[in-house]
């Protein structure tokens, strides 16, 4: 049985790594990020786990021998958005080794091997690509194009690995590892006030991506250059933010520029380029592709208008995930009819589903605020996440 309390005091040992004033800081292979890899380190080691950092930079701890097969695997990531909140990640690492606890005071003989995962650079905060670890182990994204993608300093993910005293010694697809996961439970923080039991269900991931939007226009003085005589990219940046919302509203999906760079970023000069990012993301696929391409022809047109130039480029697609209903089902049964919803967060659970059985327990959110300091979930509703976890885990691995 796990209290509230329990959880709370494993909960403080990893809270503070990577907090300030401002919200969570844990870039991937950032000083934070590898705090919380030693923390897991010592974590999966008080619980007679062995711990391996595979070839793309995930980290694995195993009780049982993995090359048995038909693990179960359960976890989650570290990495946060600037500023982002402490559960979205770190909850479902937690969770995984109290729900470890639980399983060693029921009891219970494992028949299987379970594996408890922190994949890396979940959010792509750092590399612009979403889920980078899932997507590499799995064999979703192109190696070559992962080991080409660079940070805001310029850093690669393999330069980043290496700094973090991790040899990447496969960056790409691995069948091998795949091949031994039976199946895989990611237990999260619920991100939308959906859930109002303490634990739900994932139905589905709404099918999402990240574009790149990049205008071009001519830089000049602010206070020479004739209004009418302007090629100026901000506008048509600026039109696109609105164009983008408005879109979103009408079709049914969400859309949002959060990041957004000018150059030359100088009060008194017409900028000579501004790039920003869309996060766009609907209920199904032909809403998704809708949206996005209003949104780029609407763009395109704004820039003739503006005698700017705008360009829009995938960095980062996912498509609609609909988790295996029949591992769904069950573990609502056993959970007691456990609501079951969809959402439109993206994880490595949805990178997984397309290659073993995936499902994903909800711990839920009473303010339903994530990717932002003050995203919180109650240490009950906690521990109530932690003993679903265990119950799941016996199911699928103890019997
Ligand atoms: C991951 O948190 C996402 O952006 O959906
Ligand atoms: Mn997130
Ligand atoms: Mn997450």
């Amino acid at each position: 049985m796990t209290s509230p309390e329990r959880f709370a005091a494993l909960w403080r040992s990893l809270a503070p790594i990577g907090n300030s004033p401002h919200g969570y800081h844990r870039l991937s292979w950032s000083y934070p990020d590898l705090a919380c890899r030693e923390w897991f380190a010592e974590e999966a080691a008080d619980r007679g786990l062995t711990v391996e950092t595979d070839g793309n930079g995930n980290l694995w701890g195993w009780l049982g021998d993995p090359a048995a097969g038909d693990a179960v695997v359960t976890g989650s990531h570290f990495d946060s958005v600037p500023g982002g909140g402490g559960y979205d990640g770190p909850l479902g690492i937690v969770s995984a080794f109290l729900a470890l606890d639980v399983l060693a005071e029921r009891g219970v003989r494992l028949r299987r091997p379970i594996g408890v995962v922190a994949f890396t650079e979940e959010e792509g905060s750092r590399f612009g690509v979403a889920c980078l670890g899932s997507r590499l182990l799995t064999g979703a994204l192109d190696p070559e194009r992962a080991a080409a993608l660079r940070d805001r300093d310029g850093v690669t993910p393999v330069e980043a690995m290496k700094s973090g005293g991790v040899e990447p010694s496969l960056l790409g697809p691995d069948p091998l590892r795949l091949g031994r996961i039976g199946a895989f439970v990611e237990l999260h923080i619920e991100q939308g006030r959906a859930l109002t039991a303490p634990v739900g269900v994932a139905s589905a991931i709404w099918p999402h991506g990240r574009w790149r939007l990049d205008f071009t226009g001519t830089g000049n003085h602010a206070g020479t250059t004739a209004m009418h005589q302007r090629h100026d990219p901000m506008l048509t940046f600026a039109h696109a933010v609105l164009v983008a919302n408005k879109e979103a509203r009408l079709r049914g999906g969400h859309a949002t520029v959060g990041r957004v760079g000018v150059e030359p970023n100088a009060t008194n000069a017409i900028p000579s380029r501004v790039t920003a990012w869309l996060d766009a993301r609907a209920p199904g696929q032909s809403t998704l592709d809708g949206l996005v391409s209003a949104i780029g022809t609407r763009i395109t047109d704004r820039a003739g208008r503006d005698g700017t130039a705008a360009t829009i480029e995938a960095e980062s697609v996912s498509p609609l995930t609909e988790f295996h209903t029949g591992l769904r089902d069950r573990i609502v049964a056993l959970l007691g009819g456990a609501p079951v919803l969809p959402t439109g967060a993206g994880h490595d659970a949805g990178v997984l589903a397309g290659h073993v059985p995936t499902a994903m327990l909800f711990v839920r959110n009473p303010t339903g605020v994530s990717h932002a300091p003050e995203e919180y979930a109650t240490d009950v509703d906690c521990a109530a996440g932690v003993e679903a976890l265990a119950t799941v885990l016996e199911e699928l691995a103890c019997r």
